[in-house]
């Protein structure tokens, strides 16, 4: 109990310095990915700038962080998908408008619950370049010592700047006792690496399935231990959002 209390209190210091001024969070220690290898991977932007990462689940639907609109309106969002160069007009891009947003129960002085669906003001094209990842069942467990990736645009050196190409790192799960029940949690071993600020909101692939959102770290990117919100505890809660999708948009989000 008070090492949940220790963790819940590091998440929610941690958790306010990405949240507060720069939500953006980036991949420390990793590399360059390749082209069109994370098509579910979308670029959440303000204005033109990238500040969250986000992941297709749904032709209509983006699973993204709650984090990610602490300080800033859904509404002026733009979701970009299709994205891979982000100083380039690339012909592969589908950008969409946020159409309504769906939360359940976000805690952010716990940082709990850190998931938000955005539902696109239309449809996306699948294409070699845009795809959907599939999420695991409810309640879906994922084992310490999973070897999962993440990628995302968010910062990955000491000049914090965001990445031009979206970096990817392989990370392995953490036991049980380094987390949180509503956290999949992950550390690179023997060295620096895991998400930095512009990967929040990045899904975490474990075994093809995306198992996390990019919701925090603790101490220095790349040097603590990550903490992902659990998708598994939410499957049936986005199932029931997806296949009821807003038929117009919605102010005043
Ligand atoms: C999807 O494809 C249709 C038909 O080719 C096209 O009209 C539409 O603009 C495309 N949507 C996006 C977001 O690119
Ligand atoms: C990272 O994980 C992927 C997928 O599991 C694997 O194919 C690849 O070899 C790993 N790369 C490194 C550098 O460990
Ligand atoms: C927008 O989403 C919320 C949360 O899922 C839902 O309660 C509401 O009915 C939606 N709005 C419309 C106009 O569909």
């Amino acid at each position: 109990m008070p090492q949940l209390r220790l963790l819940a209190l590091l998440g929610c210091l941690v958790a306010t310095a990405w949240a507060g001024s720069d939500p953006r969070a980036g991949i420390v220690g990793g590399r360059k990915a390749g082209r069109g290898a994370f098509p579910f991977l979308a670029s959440i932007q303000h204005r033109g700038r990238h500040f969250c990462g986000g992941a297709l689940i749904h032709r209509r639907f983006v699973l993204t962080a709650a984090s990610c609109f602490q300080v800033r309106n859904p509404g002026i969002a733009t979701v970009v998908l299709g994205a891979y160069d982000l100083k380039r007009r690339e012909s592969s891009r589908q950008t969409f408008p946020v159409r309504n947003i769906s939360r359940n129960g976000y805690d952010p002085q716990q940082n709990l619950n850190d998931v938000l669906l955005l539902q696109l003001d239309g449809e996306a094209n699948l294409t070699n370049s845009v795809a959907l990842v599939v999420l695991p069942a409810q309640n879906a467990m994922v084992e310490a010592g999973t070897s999962c990736q993440v990628a995302g645009w968010g910062v990955s050196g000491r000049r914090r700047r965001l990445s031009r190409f979206p970096r990817v790192i392989n990370v392995t799960v953490t036991p049980e006792d380094q987390c949180r029940p509503n956290n999949v949690c992950t550390r690179v071993p023997s060295r620096r690496g895991g998400i930095c600020q512009g990967d929040g909101g990045s899904p975490l692939v474990c075994n093809g399935l995306a198992h996390g959102v990019a919701s925090f770290s603790r101490g220095p990117c790349g040097k603590g231990t990550d903490f992902f919100a659990r998708v598994a505890l939410f499957r049936d809660w986005i199932d029931s959002v997806v296949n009821n999708p807003s038929a117009e948009p919605v102010w005043g989000l």
